[in-house]
């Protein structure tokens, strides 16, 4: 039986959110909720005194059955169905805590994150049954969490031994932290092939599974510089890349479309050139303009952010991708690593092909279902601050829909230009922080991208060879 239903349930109680406070509306007539973000949430349409107790209990902490009681008290059973009404929705807006009490006081409070979240307890769970593999502890500035994806409450404890107390492990089981066998076989069979980081991501990026802020709240903008819209340039050696020759024959969208395919074989007799490259990135990657946008609600402080625009789309405009590229054989490019400077539209030497060039090209390679030859990798970078400088709960999904966006864009603009284009699925991030020595907190490799001179003619035997590649790079698609 669930909190709401049993009269006096053993060990919960109810508060109202910590941050949040109770205040009457300016008319008087109604009670409201204000969250600690400054949002008010009028929920209460009773201006009679009377009811100051039930909300003064409310805000401390109470049994639901007390706070019944008391509403009985100050206006008759109606008033006091309504206010239970009242309570479920405040809990529904995830405006109420629940603190899990025993004998020795209060152990661990219980944070509602979906809507339709009811504390209960289940009879206490066999001592052999721990928490589920979806589970999850970390640690917040103020105590202990415990997170699952499949819980609908996340539960705040000041110490890990709270986890072992009857009252705490009878909400866990009940509220879906415990290990258990699914019944439905369909489910069951969902769950075997989820991964806990899957999951954690998948629930994390969504709305209705967590009540944590999520979107463009521009929450680091009074304490840390906006990161600048165009990375600076790294130091070493220019080479001006030639423009796409605007006149060249381009095919209509439906063509590219249609002949848009995944290749990893090339020619050898013409490998890719800086002609090539240049074209490519100037088609899909330069920087077209920055823009000043306001940032925040409404430019709250009059503050302005520079947005970046780029042939291909990013969430927010924020233009946090960098192209690198590792040439292994080129007809007029020294094999080594190179920035793409799309402001400039040039690449930039950083390294020849050192042991980690050299391992990175390898990995692409094995990554493509073992093909004998690499002519260029394309390594997508994320300037991470760009993207979570303005945005929470969503940054890294944003960054990976991103670098989707950016593969269709070279794919389509490499089959154009008759070059040979296959995205990657895994590359090595450690490899690429040692390759150009860059904190991949800061920025670090998302998305890796083959490239090279596209065979002349395409015999239904090098259609084969072409093959499906495999993402873990272990074994053929
Ligand atoms: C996100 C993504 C990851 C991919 N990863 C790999 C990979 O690791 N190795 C590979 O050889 N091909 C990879 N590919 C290419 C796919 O195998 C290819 O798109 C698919 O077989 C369909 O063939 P098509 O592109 O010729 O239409 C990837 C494609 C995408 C979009």
């Amino acid at each position: 039986m669930s909190f709401f239903d049993l009269p006096r349930t053993p060990g919960i109680q109810c508060r109202l959110l910590r941050g949040c406070r109770l205040q009457r509306s300016g008319d008087g007539m109604s009670f409201a909720v204000r969250q600690p973000d400054g949002r008010v949430v009028s929920f209460l349409p009773w201006e009679e005194e009377a009811y100051a107790a039930v909300l003064d209990r409310l805000s401390r902490g109470a049994h639901a059955a007390a706070l019944r009681d008391l509403a009985l008290e100050a206006g008759g059973p109606d008033r006091a169905t309504a206010f239970m009404m009242v309570l479920r929705r405040l809990a529904a807006a995830g405006l109420v805590e629940f603190p899990l009490l025993d004998e020795v006081g209060e152990r661990a409070v219980l944070l509602p994150q979906w809507a339709a979240f009811v504390p209960s307890l289940a009879t206490e769970p066999a001592p052999e049954i721990g928490l589920d593999r979806f589970a999850c502890i970390r640690r917040d500035d103020r105590s202990w969490l415990l997170e699952s994806p499949l819980a609908g409450a996340r539960l705040s404890f000041p110490e890990l031994a709270a986890l072992e107390t009857s009252i705490v492990r009878r909400a866990l089981a009940a509220a879906g932290f415990l290990e258990r066998a699914e019944a439905d076989p369909r489910r069951r069979e969902a769950l075997e092939q989820w991964e806990f980081h899957d999951l954690a991501a998948y629930r994390r990026h969504r709305r209705g599974w967590h009540r944590d802020p999520m979107g463009a709240t521009f929450d680091h903008r009074e304490t840390i510089d906006p990161p600048p819209p165009t990375r600076p340039p790294w130091p070493g050696e220019r080479t001006a890349l030639p423009p796409a020759n605007a006149a060249g024959a381009s095919g209509s969208l439906a063509d590219v479309l249609e002949r848009r395919a995944s290749l990893r074989i090339y020619d050898a007799d013409r490998p890719i050139a800086l002609g090539d490259i240049g074209a490519l990135f100037d088609r899909a990657a330069r920087i077209r303009g920055n823009l000043a946008t306001p940032a925040g609600p409404a430019g709250a402080r009059g503050d302005f952010e520079v947005v970046v625009k780029r042939p291909y789309p990013t969430g927010g405009a924020r233009g946090e991708l960098e192209l690198y590229v590792a040439v292994d054989r080129a007809a007029d490019i020294e094999p080594g690593l190179y920035h793409y400077d799309a402001a400039g539209h040039a690449l930039v030497r950083i390294s020849g092909r050192t042991p980690a060039v050299s391992s990175l090209l390898a990995e692409a390679r094995t990554c493509a279902g073992g093909i004998p030859e690499t002519q260029a990798l394309v390594i997508v970078t994320a300037r991470f601050a760009r993207v979570m400088w303005k945005y929470r709960s969503v940054a890294y999904a944003l960054i990976l829909r991103d670098t989707g966006v950016l593969y269709q864009t070279l794919y389509l603009a490499a089959t154009d230009l008759g070059l040979a284009p296959c995205a990657l699925g895994a590359g090595d991030a450690t490899l690429f922080a040692e390759a150009t020595g860059l904190d991949p907190l800061i920025e670090g490799s998302v998305g890796e991208f083959i490239l090279g001179g596209r065979p002349a003619q395409r015999s239904a035997a090098t259609r084969e060879a072409a093959g499906t590649g495999t993402v873990a790079g272990s074994e053929p698609a």
